[in-house]
């Protein structure tokens, strides 16, 4: 069998699998159990002495998310001086964990707290903390009927509201990955700049063109193609048999090595501890819908940021009473919002093109408000894992932080 009959046996067997699996009315085959009660502070809890501080907020159309707060650290801040409220965003297939893999001395969240800083990190809907609903299960079709286009107007708004809310401060902003994409789209409506006092951009993500991660644009052809048809409104885990069976005839289908997922997924990691990658792995990757993926995927392909495409102009009509999804207009972004990214010179999933796309787009941006950095050798997880992430980027986003204070 060559590669290519293999490639489409597996997709046939894939989807008698999911089909015969849907038939029985459950789209979800292996999951983490939908437990309140744990959460980030209690997972932590080993890392010692900092206080940890669970919240949980709902949206307007009913996810019930969880929060944690870790509202000072062992060393730093003046007494009797408001601490700036800071949120850290994660991205797209992880969870607000990934900001305290590192050792505490590494991990930004740690940072932050002991420079005094009061420390927000939300889970957006789908992650293991974050999959409650005032009426759905996280097992029906139904719960996963979202893109990214929702985590803009739905989670975004959620978290900031809540940390505007118990702090009574604008919010200084931190994304990584997808959590800049989010916050980029929603800033260009204008919305949540109010409640923003700065934002961080760490391996901005806003146009994919480049994308050049080989697992990535495999995946990306492929959702957008016939995968499409096959998931259908479902859960992606990325832990699952039915995914990793997925992954893996893509790359054998395509002669790709996927033996390192990580370095697949992400670009070559400089500066990684083995160490980090192990626990990385046990925490991560957290599930996703299979809809946000596919809207990606739209990203990749068109070379534009818009809305979820519903694949053809009736369809769009009825969402959006117009033939083409919307476009996300990001010259829109208030010019005088003070924003600091910061980006690598190996990393596959924000290519160094795509962010020069993102760069002339806020050409107009007030001189002064806009700070880039540029980091010869970092992969998109260094910017959260890596060993000398603090002395690189963390130490320069605190001084930039300062200096919008
Ligand atoms: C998914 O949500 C959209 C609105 O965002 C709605 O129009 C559509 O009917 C929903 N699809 C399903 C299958 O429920
Ligand atoms: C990697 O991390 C472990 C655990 O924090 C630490 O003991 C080890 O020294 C680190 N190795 C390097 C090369 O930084
Ligand atoms: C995007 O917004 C800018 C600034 O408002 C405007 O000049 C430009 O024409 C817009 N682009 C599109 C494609 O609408």
């Amino acid at each position: 069998m060559d590669y290519r009959s293999f490639f489409f046996f597996n997709l046939a067997f894939l989807a008698l699998f999911l089909l015969s699996h849907q038939a029985l009315g459950s789209s979800r085959l292996v999951s983490p159990p939908d437990d309140e009660s744990e959460g980030i502070c209690a997972a932590i809890a080993t890392v010692g002495g900092y206080e940890c501080q669970e919240f949980k907020v709902t949206t307007d159309d009913g996810y019930i998310l969880s929060v944690s707060r870790i509202p000072e650290g062992l060393r730093g801040g003046v007494a009797g001086q408001k601490r700036p409220p800071v949120l850290l965003q994660h991205g797209v297939l992880v969870d607000g964990m990934t900001w305290l893999i590192n050792s505490p001395e590494e991990s930004l969240a740690m940072v932050l707290a002991d420079n005094g800083f009061d420390v927000w990190i939300p889970n957006f809907r789908g992650s293991r903390y974050s999959r409650n609903h005032q009426t759905l299960s996280s097992s029906d079709p139904d719960y996963w009927n979202w893109t990214w286009d929702e985590l803009v107007s739905h989670d975004l708004p959620s978290f900031i509201d809540l940390v505007f809310k118990q702090t009574g401060q604008k919010v200084h902003y931190v994304g990584h990955s997808m959590g800049t994409l989010i916050a980029l789209a929603s800033f260009s409506e204008g919305m949540q700049v109010d409640k923003i006092k700065s934002a961080v951009m760490l391996s901005p993500i806003a146009y994919l063109s480049y994308m050049n991660t080989a697992i990535g644009v495999l995946s990306a052809k492929a959702f957008v193609g016939e995968i499409t048809k096959v998931f259908g409104l479902a859960e992606f885990n990325p832990k699952s048999k039915i995914v990793s069976t997925f992954l893996r005839a893509l790359c054998v289908a395509n002669n790709v090595d996927c033996y390192d997922l990580m370095t697949a997924f992400t670009g070559k990691n400089c500066c990684l501890n083995a160490s980090t990658v192990d626990l990385f792995l046990k925490n991560e990757p957290q599930s996703t819908s299979t809809k946000n993926l596919i809207h990606m995927a739209q990203t990749v392909r068109d070379g534009l940021l818009s809305k979820y495409d519903y694949g053809n102009a009736p369809f769009n009509m009825v969402h959006y009473g117009q033939a083409k999804p919307p476009v996300y207009n990001l010259s829109r972004i208030p010019p005088n919002l003070p924003l600091f990214l910061s980006y690598g010179g190996k990393d596959a999933l924000s290519d160094v093109r795509d962010v020069a796309t993102l760069l002339d787009s806020l050409k107009l941006h007030d001189v002064g408000k806009l700070h880039v950095q540029y980091i010869k050798d970092y992969a998109h997880a260094d910017f959260i894992m890596g060993v000398t992430a603090k002395d690189l980027v963390y130490n320069q986003m605190i001084s930039f932080f300062m200096s919008v204070n």
